[in-house]
């Protein structure tokens, strides 16, 4: 089942993980969110250097699957959260980057999914909408929570009281997505930002990731004393000796990747 559900390929030093729900707008039900767990256990994420999410040209993805939603009770949703429900912050919290290409609908939990990645690149059909408040809940994979991160308290009250769809170009205002995209090429642009980040080096890469998403809830002094302690730690590795020798001997450093 897994297998239809999501297709994992290697495209380069990056992994591609691609919902494969078409017939369902990739609405991701707990079977979808399963599969991409153990797209992300799978040898070709663990051995990337980058991992790109993607979903169809219709849709990234149309968001929780609503059928899923009926009738459920308190510890029902506290099972969901310890099973597939977690997937979200497995996503966020993969050491190497990730990226988004969103082509079509990214809608409630697919845009929450957009958001536990590094990076957004939308192709100019994106549409992007968080509906859950006018379906009486909220979002609640780690989405509001990003995006108060991403564009401030004011503006995520906007997206998320709201709800109102927004395109491609809105989205780049709002520094939601990084890029536009031409139609058709959202992957492609993804995959290069992913050849990009998976031929730096992998450990500065990594902890500077983890520094930054630690950054929000870190005060000042413990910002910079992680700043200083990650520093102390890549300044001790070969890919750092390796840049400082390339320099003094006037050539390209040779950063070596995975
Ligand atoms: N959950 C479950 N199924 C969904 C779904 C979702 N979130 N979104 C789409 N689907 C299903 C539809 O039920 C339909 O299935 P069917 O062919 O078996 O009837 C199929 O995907 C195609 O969707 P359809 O509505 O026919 O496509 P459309 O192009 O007319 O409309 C949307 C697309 C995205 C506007 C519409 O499907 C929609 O509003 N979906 C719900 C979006 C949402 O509220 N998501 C947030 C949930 S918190």
């Amino acid at each position: 089942m897994s297998d239809t559900l999501v297709e994992v390929r290697r495209e380069g030093s990056a992994a591609v993980v691609a919902l494969r729900r078409d017939r369902k707008l990739n609405a991701l039900s707990s079977a979808l969110e399963e599969a991409i767990g153990d797209a992300l256990d799978g040898p070709d994420v663990r051995a990337s250097a980058c991992v790109v999410f993607t979903g169809g040209p219709r849709a990234f993805s149309a968001g929780a699957d609503i059928d899923e939603l009926r009738d459920l009770d308190p510890a029902a949703i506290l099972a969901y959260y310890r099973a597939t429900g977690g997937v979200y912050e497995r996503i966020a919290r993969l050491p190497q980057p990730t990226v988004s290409a969103i082509a079509g609908h990214c809608l409630g939990g697919g845009f929450e999914l957009a958001l536990a990645t590094d990076f957004r690149i939308a192709e100019p059909s994106a549409s992007f909408a968080l509906p859950e408040v006018g379906i009486g809940i909220l979002p609640s994979s780690g989405g509001t929570h990003r995006l108060v991160r991403l564009v401030g308290t004011a503006r995520a009250k906007e997206l998320v009281l709201l709800g109102d769809r927004f395109g491609a170009d809105e989205a780049l205002r709002l520094g939601l997505v990084t890029e536009v995209a031409a139609a058709g090429a959202g992957l492609e642009r993804a995959l290069a930002l992913a050849e990009r980040l998976g031929a730096l080096p992998a450990v500065a890469v990594a902890v500077a990731k983890q520094v930054i998403d630690a950054m929000p809830d870190a005060s000042y002094d413990a910002g910079l004393a992680l700043e200083r302690l990650g520093y102390g730690m890549l300044a001790q590795t070969a890919d750092a000796a390796e840049a400082a020798a390339a320099f003094a001997e006037k050539r390209p450093p040779r950063f070596r990747g995975r």
